[in-house]
């Protein structure tokens, strides 16, 4: 079995690694420790309890962002040569991963969170080719292959940040359905059956969004007023600009 070797056991390593376990002995290396041993026993790997001996065939890099420099000071010539290092950390470039940890191996992922409910949608990056290990992340995530770090960060102001614009979507039609005296347990199970039922109709119907739209409004019924509304306050272009906000800030965050 080959070895995989998991700085960082967080959120999305624990939503990313347990199904690679199955391919994989892993190892999760924390500072705490406290999240590596949740990781270990997921994925009925180990602790590694310190840096001294790293030989691996794949390395995760799950720590946030501005955690890296210092692993990568730990790390620095230490991994082996051959293996893979896989990214997960926003807005960190190959090229700054690849001189960090003086290593040619690198591919960059960017989940989202609800991969940690087996619905994942991950975008995946890098200059070579690792169709293998590809296809073995697609057993348990939707794997969407960028033709450049540019493409990862627009398409990121959708797929990572777009559970938080639907969770602002079901929090106005929650508070709606409360002051409809709609009690709170119920009104939250209500937005959630919608967003799922409505996914679910997505993904099981061939038809585009515009129709699976149309089969739900009727001309001048009731569906059809409250999305002239969207359409008079712009709503498409609304979004837009938000997503292209995200982009621009997530240009910012990089060159800081
Ligand atoms: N959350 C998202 O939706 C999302 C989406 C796409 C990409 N990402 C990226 O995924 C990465 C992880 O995010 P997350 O939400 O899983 O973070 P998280 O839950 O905060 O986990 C971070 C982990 O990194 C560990 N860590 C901190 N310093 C370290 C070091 N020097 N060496 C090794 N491990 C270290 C922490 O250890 P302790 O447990 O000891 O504190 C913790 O286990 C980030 O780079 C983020 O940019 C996140």
């Amino acid at each position: 079995m080959k070895d995989l070797i998991s700085f960082g056991a967080g959120n999305m390593a624990q939503a990313l690694i347990p199904p690679l376990a199955v391919d994989f002995k892993v190892k999760a290396y924390t500072p705490t420790k406290t999240r590596a041993k949740e990781l270990a026993r997921l994925t009925n790997g180990d602790v590694l309890e310190n840096l001294d001996s790293l030989e691996a065939d794949v390395y995760f890099i799950c720590c946030k962002p501005q955690q890296f420099d210092e692993l990568a000071s730990q790390l620095k010539n230490k991994l082996s040569r051959e293996a893979l290092v896989v990214s997960l950390l926003a807005g960190t470039t190959l090229k700054t991963i690849k001189e960090k940890l003086n290593h040619q191996n690198v591919l960059r992922l960017m989940p989202n969170t609800p991969s940690q409910f087996g619905h994942g949608v991950t975008l995946f990056y890098s200059d070579q080719q690792y169709t293998d290990f590809i296809e073995l992340l697609k057993k348990s995530n939707l794997m969407v292959e960028m033709n450049s770090e540019d493409q990862l960060d627009r398409v990121t102001a959708i797929t990572g940040s777009g559970p938080a614009y639907l969770f602002e979507f079901g929090r106005i039609f929650y508070n709606a359905l409360l002051e409809m005296e709609i009690e709170a347990h119920t009104a939250k199970e209500m937005v959630a059956e919608l967003f799922l039922g409505s996914a679910t109709m997505m993904k099981e119907r061939e038809q585009d969004f515009e129709t699976l739209r149309e089969q739900v409004t009727s001309k001048g019924g009731v569906t059809y007023e409250a999305l002239k509304v969207f359409k008079e306050a712009g709503l498409s272009d609304i979004t837009n600009k938000a997503l292209k906000a995200n982009y621009l800030r997530s240009q910012e965050l990089s060159q800081s």
